[in-house]
């Protein structure tokens, strides 16, 4: 059997009196995307710099494919790849020639330079930008060029931290399909995100990280399945039927309801583990008992799990406030 990509036992990194990084083990199949989900401050990056050799563990131990990331750095830093990081891009020079620059840096000829360059900017979908300035590239064409130069050199582990905060829906998308191709090469993939829906979306297994510790770890089926594959939000007409809701909404899904700070709004999780029904059938459900019930409903839907409710599924509370530095 091959020695996992990644495999850490009782990481710890502290900065003074934080311990950022609280005890993490993780074990990460090679070939897979591997989601690492938490809020800002959970200790993501600080996890993803101890493994790319850039932060010294303070305590613990990490091995990349088998080898110790303190007594093996080197062997460690030939075999891993951090967007932005080791290849960082050069605003005033073209995608080609960022591209090439680096490509020659890391040792190809010049033609074997050029004709990288090409192939990573077609297959970014970057080939008409290539001859402009990366300084007018949009956010995510800037995040591709970024992965582009990270990849030069086909890494076995590729670090992509947050690679698609701040971009909108179509841009998360493109970056979406370039990680689908990177493993796709054979490339292993540790993902950090904030997004619930990137991490099921790409990741085979997803270790949900609060304060420096996992407190959930599985496939993204998994995941849900203990926190609901869904969760339904009702506005409804008249606040004062909203405890004959809650009662009526609790029988249908099976699951706690939340009332919020608004007096006509309700939340519930739906398609929870141990119903033999989907969360839309469920969803459909509720909304048809409420009606039968006369409860006037104004407006009533389905949406994804946000990190928000993942949170509050998993500890009982909210999203910590970042701690301050
Ligand atoms: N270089 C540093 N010096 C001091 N504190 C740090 C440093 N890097 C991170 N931290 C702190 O460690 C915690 C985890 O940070 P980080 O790993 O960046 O979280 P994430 O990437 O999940 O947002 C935070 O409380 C952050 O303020
Ligand atoms: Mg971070």
């Amino acid at each position: 059997m091959s020695a996992p990509a990644i495999e850490t036992n009782g990481l710890v990194k502290t900065f003074k009196d934080n311990r950022a990084v609280d005890g993490v083990d993780l074990t990460v199949p090679p070939g897979t995307v591997y989601g690492l989900l938490g809020p800002n401050g959970a200790g993501k990056t600080t996890v993803v710099r101890m493994l790319a050799t850039l932060l010294r563990p303070d305590g613990g131990e990490a091995r990349v494919f088998g080898h110790d990331v303190v007594r093996e750095a080197d062997t460690v830093r030939s075999r891993v790849s951090l967007t932005g990081q080791y290849a960082s891009v050069d605003e005033d020079l073209t995608g080609t020639e960022n591209l090439v620059l680096l490509a020659r840096l890391l040792g190809h000829g010049k033609r074997a330079a050029r004709d990288r360059a090409a192939q990573l900017l077609e297959a970014f979908g970057l080939t008409e930008a290539a001859a402009r300035q990366v300084k007018k590239y949009s956010g995510g064409m800037r995040r591709r060029i970024d992965i582009a130069a990270s990849i030069l050199n086909t890494p076995d582990l590729l670090f992509l931290d947050e690679p698609t905060t701040g971009l909108d829906p179509r841009s998360r998308n493109q970056v979406w399909d370039i990680i689908r191709v990177v493993v796709a090469h054979g490339t292993t993939v540790l993902l950090t995100t904030q997004y619930l829906d990137e991490a099921d979306r790409l990741a085979g297994r997803i270790a949900v990280i609060d304060h420096g510790r996992v407190i959930a770890e599985g496939t993204p089926g998994s995941l849900k399945a203990s926190i609901g594959s869904g969760t339904v939000h009702v506005r409804l007409r008249d606040g004062a039927q909203r405890p004959e809701a809650v009662r009526l909404l609790a029988a249908v899904l099976g699951t706690d309801v939340q009332t919020e700070a608004d007096p006509v709004a309700l939340t519930a999780r739906a398609g929870v583990e141990g119903s033999d029904r989907g969360a839309a059938e469920q969803a459909s459900r509720a909304l048809a008992a409420l009606a039968e019930a006369g409860i006037v409903v104004d407006d009533f839907s389905l949406g994804q799990p946000s990190l928000d409710e993942v949170f509050l599924a998993l500890t009982d509370r909210p999203i910590p406030e970042e701690v301050p530095a």
